[in-house]
């Protein structure tokens, strides 16, 4: 990108910074290249390019789709451990940008602080993507509107109601919701909401209301897709067995698909406990989608990673 002659990075932190122009391409982007993988044809505009990946918490698909995008577009991923680097014995957070920014072409960052990542991109010269803060996941919401539109046609004008935990997923929902045009109902416990102003920001700029409400019947009547996560997240184990108790009536259960649309699709972001946020017959039913959903995140952050580093 280019800003009066001078090279201006882009960074993904958050899907609110994104323009609905911009999501298309993304979107446009990863269905040719998913296209180019099914063929078994190579494409690697990436070549000689290393994206350095930085984990503060676990993670299977984010890890295994950043490394293995890399290697198919021609590149190189670094693995590293916040443990082992010498940001978990004091380095600060903008040297560390610094100092990546002299070895590497962009950092996917996976946080407990949502702060941790606006530093990085704050003082790093290069592209920062999040990969999972404790407030937003955003690579995980475009990669699921790409699900949706795959198996949908689109996403204008349909009804998806997120069930449970009003969590970095939820917010990541509610940012898209403010950008593209669907219809957004969150079904969540009292006290287990969304982030408020996250919210608030998110209604003055949706087309569409976003709805938030606590019966979980409500939230999905009429929807397209039901939405559920984890309901306690990375960081928040110690609250697993007031929360066991807290959203028990949130399951996603096949009682509570029967109240969507007929041929609603079941989502969930991965990893599932099941036979908490969602039952085991619905994660194994015709209704769900969550492999497809899994595998594409790998094709979105392909997208994603040659729109920022290509
Ligand atoms: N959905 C998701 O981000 O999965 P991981 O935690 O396994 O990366
Ligand atoms: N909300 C979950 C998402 C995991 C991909 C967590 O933060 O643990």
């Amino acid at each position: 990108m280019r800003e009066r002659g001078r090279v201006v990075k882009r960074d993904l932190v958050s899907i609110f910074s994104l323009n609905p122009d911009e999501i298309d391409h993304l979107m446009e982007s990863a269905a040719l290249l998913k296209a180019k993988q099914k063929e078994g044809v190579s494409y690697t505009p990436l070549k000689g390019k290393t994206l350095g990946l930085i984990f503060e918490k676990a993670s299977t698909r984010t890890r295994v789709s950043f490394e293995v995008g890399m290697y198919q577009l021609g590149g190189h991923a670094l693995f590293l451990d916040f443990k082992d680097m010498q940001l978990s014995r004091g380095e600060t957070v903008s040297d560390t940008a610094r100092v990546f920014s002299r070895y590497v072409d962009g950092i996917m960052a996976r946080t407990f602080s949502h702060g941790t990542i606006e530093e990085l991109a704050r003082y790093a010269t290069i592209p920062v993507i999040n990969g999972l803060s404790d407030l937003l996941h955003p690579c995980q919401i475009l990669s699921d509107i790409f699900t949706i539109m795959e198996k949908m046609g689109g996403y204008r004008g349909l009804k998806v109601a997120y069930v449970g935990d009003g969590n970095n997923v939820a917010n990541s929902w509610i940012n898209c919701a403010a950008r593209l045009d669907f219809h957004l109902s969150l079904a969540c416990p009292e006290g287990y909401g969304p982030d408020p102003t996250l919210l608030e920001r998110a209604r003055r700029e949706s087309r569409r209301e976003i709805h938030l409400v606590n019966d979980p019947y409500e939230a999905v009547s009429g929807a397209d897709v039901i939405y559920t996560d984890v309901w306690a997240s990375m960081g928040k184990e110690d609250e697993h067995a007031e929360r066991l108790r807290n959203f028990r009536d949130y399951q996603v259960n096949s009682r509570l698909v029967k109240a969507a649309k007929t041929g609603v699709r079941v989502m969930h972001c991965l990893p599932a406990h099941r036979g908490e946020e969602i039952a085991d017959d619905v994660m194994d039913g015709s209704h769900c989608i969550v492999w497809d959903q899994a595998e594409n995140r790998l094709h979105v952050q392909k997208a994603i990673l040659v729109w920022l580093m290509g």
